[in-house]
């Protein structure tokens, strides 16, 4: 049995995001809806999660001692990364003293943090099949890595990135170094360490929304969403559709690989399970044991969006992954580098048909931050598709002069 309680008073039931960016926002929309008392924090002030929630704290979530200070401070009964870049050790003490839970486990949180644990468990701990790979610390050892099996094309990225920084292609020798130093720019700590994946020809990828929550014994029922197709530019989400049309065989390898890394991972919520796809194949790539960019596309095709979906499960609630139409995303970029900016055309981007948006309110625009996003839902991927692009290409972000 699940009892919430009223905010803002003694009895309330508190969530604390880690994180309060889009996704965040979307999540902490949810958890009001079901009168959760909820606490945004994230690195600067005003974020977008900030602005729905009860309160407001700005802190480094990478800083052990800010991050632990505040937990302690705040005593909420969940705490939900949404980001990778936090303390995780500090997650795991406070979880194993019976301080917090930690949405979905604190030792989920700590090894989808950096490529490395991952991807050790999923290829070696779980035997899932995935690019060929090596870890590298320096330029030789990368030179070596590829002349020694991974070959060209393949793959950079520092062990701890995320949005495709610091990630690039390697097509021959010529361009090895340039990946390097690519990389050590790009990182998010500059410990200096990649990893080198060879290159997957896939025909398309996906997006496995997986979903663990309790069932009516409160023991532990896995579900999936429809699985949604994306395009990446440069390691980030431009565009996501749902469903992607997938053949049987595939969608059941999908499903069992889905089902073996989030089995492993444990606790309540939604995982984004990232795979690629040729003919029956499927690889595992990365999970986020979190809502995914790229199911912001959720918001307008399922009965259930998968930031509600993330809701009802970390509070122990029933879920329902069902597609209500097909429908599709598109990203809005800043285009323009400043503070408080403003959108043109938003009028215009509405009137396409079946379309709606979400613009992040993010206080600071930059040339690739995403600021918003167009939803398009139609009888058909392709119509909404289109209507998608068509619609975030309506809306202009400017300066105001
Ligand atoms: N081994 C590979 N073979 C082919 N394409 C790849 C490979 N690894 C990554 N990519 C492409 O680059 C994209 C981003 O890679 P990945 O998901 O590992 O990076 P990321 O920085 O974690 O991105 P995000 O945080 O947006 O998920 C993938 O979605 C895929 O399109
Ligand atoms: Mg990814």
């Amino acid at each position: 049995m699940t009892t919430l309680g009223t905010p803002l008073t003694p009895q309330s039931t508190k969530v604390m995001l880690l994180g309060a960016g889009e996704l965040g926002k979307e999540v902490l929309i949810a958890l009001q809806r079901l009168g959760v008392e909820t606490i945004a924090v994230d690195r600067y002030d005003h974020a977008p999660g900030q602005q729905v929630a009860h309160h407001a704290r700005t802190i480094a979530m990478s800083d052990p001692e800010q991050l632990r200070t505040l937990i302690e401070a705040e005593r909420p009964h969940l705490v939900v990364p949404e980001i990778e870049a936090i303390a995780t050790p500090v997650l795991e003490q406070l979880e194993a003293q019976g301080t917090v839970r930690v949405i979905p486990t604190a030792r989920a949180a700590r090894l989808t943090m950096d490529r490395e644990g991952i991807r050790v468990l999923a290829a070696q701990t779980l035997g899932l099949p995935t690019s060929p790979y090596r870890f590298c610390d320096s330029q030789a050892e990368l030179q070596a890595a590829i002349d020694a099996g991974i070959g060209y094309p393949c793959i950079v990225k520092p062990v701890m990135s995320s949005s495709g920084k610091g990630q690039s292609k390697i097509d021959g020798p010529a361009d090895v170094q340039k990946a390097w130093d690519y990389a050590m720019a790009g990182g998010r700590v500059s410990h200096g360490r990649v990893i080198v994946e060879g290159f997957v020809d896939f025909d398309y990828e996906i997006t496995l929304l997986t979903v663990r929550s309790l069932g009516p014994e409160g023991t532990a029922v896995t579900s999936f969403c429809e699985p949604i197709g994306h395009v990446q530019v440069n390691g980030d989400y431009v565009e996501s559709w749902q469903p992607q049309p997938m053949a049987a065989r595939a969608l059941e390898r999908a499903k069992a690989i889905a089902q073996a890394v989030t089995d492993n991972l444990g606790g309540q919520g939604v995982f984004g399970v990232e795979l690629f796809v040729k003919d029956d194949q499927v690889w595992f790539s990365e999970v986020s044991p979190r809502p995914h960019d790229t199911g912001l596309v959720t918001l307008c095709t399922q009965h259930q969006s998968e930031f509600e979906l993330h809701a009802r499960a970390i509070l122990g609630l029933p879920v329902d992954t069902s597609l209500r139409n097909p429908g599709a995303s598109a990203v809005i970029y800043g285009g323009v580098e400043a503070v408080g900016i403003v959108f043109d055309g938003v009028d215009e981007a509405l009137r396409v048909p079946g379309t709606d948006l979400r613009l992040f309110g993010k206080p600071e625009s930059f040339a690739k931050r995403r600021m918003g996003v167009a939803l398009a839902r139609a009888d058909d991927v392709e119509t909404a598709r289109a209507n998608a692009k068509l619609a975030a290409g309506k809306v202009r972000p400017r300066v105001m002069r």
